[in-house]
């Protein structure tokens, strides 16, 4: 349906947005929008990006109880996006109610939003797995649970690392979407992420769609880098 490259929009305000998607103009691309964009703009940023004809994944990271997380879901789903997320750790009847509440709130004749759960976040480690959240088993069948979990509850996929792809379509088939950040072309800069993976390899792993960020938003050549992630994932070289 959608292209697989989501287009993280990691900007403080419409204004910079408007600006990074100039070059872009009729070229429908499917855009995320996290915390950083939605707790200042609102409803109105993703209206304006549906009017452009961009698909939306809004990365709000529901974790609340059931019913909360419902009547939130519902108003998202009123909103129009294509693709939302909770955190898996808020159990099976947080993420059930989460799909209950995406059927009530989608306009009849539209799609319900996709659904996906975030295992673990990439920035939790083994040590602060064990430490901290007070996990005892290893991070890696801590994710697989998790997936197995929110796959049973309903959800359409997971948010995972490129690298915990195969495990995860392994255990879940090949049908249980795998959204996969931490991509960077061979050649750029890691940024705060620990451990990065190529478009080209990406897909080899199993993604089904990856979250690209900086990598394109600060590109010197916003529109040449989405290019240039068109013909990776599509077996391409690069010079
Ligand atoms: O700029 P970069 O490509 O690192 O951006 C990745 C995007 O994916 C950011 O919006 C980040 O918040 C998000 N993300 C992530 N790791 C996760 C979940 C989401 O990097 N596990």
């Amino acid at each position: 349906m959608h292209t697989p490259f989501i287009v993280a929009l990691d900007f403080p305000s419409k204004h910079d947005v408007q600006q990074f998607l100039r070059p872009f103009s009729g070229t429908p691309l499917f855009v995320k929008v996290g915390m950083e964009l939605y707790y200042q703009e609102g409803p109105a940023i993703i209206a304006m990006f549906k009017e452009q004809g961009h698909a939306v994944f809004l990365d709000l990271k529901l974790h609340d109880i059931p019913n909360t997380v419902k009547q939130a879901m519902k108003g998202l789903a009123r909103l129009g996006v294509d693709l939302v997320n909770v955190h898996a750790v808020g159990g099976r009847r947080m993420m059930e109610a989460a799909i209950e509440g995406l059927d009530a709130g989608t306009p009849s004749g539209a799609a319900r939003p996709r659904c996906i759960a975030v295992t673990q976040l990439t920035s939790t480690d083994e040590r602060m797995l064990h430490e901290e959240l007070w996990i005892s088993q290893p991070l890696e069948e801590t994710v697989s649970h998790y997936a197995a979990l929110a796959q049973a509850s309903g959800m359409d996929g997971v948010v995972c690392s490129a690298n915990e792809a195969t495990l995860i379509k392994e255990r879940c088939g090949a049908s249980f979407l795998a959204v996969t950040p931490g991509i960077r072309f061979a050649d750029d800069s890691v940024h705060d992420q620990v451990r990065v993976v190529t478009p080209r390899k990406a897909r080899a792993l199993g993604a089904d769609y990856i979250v690209i960020g900086r990598s394109i938003t600060r590109a010197v050549d916003p529109l040449a880098a989405y290019s240039r992630l068109q013909h990776e994932w599509n077996g391409g070289e690069t010079e």
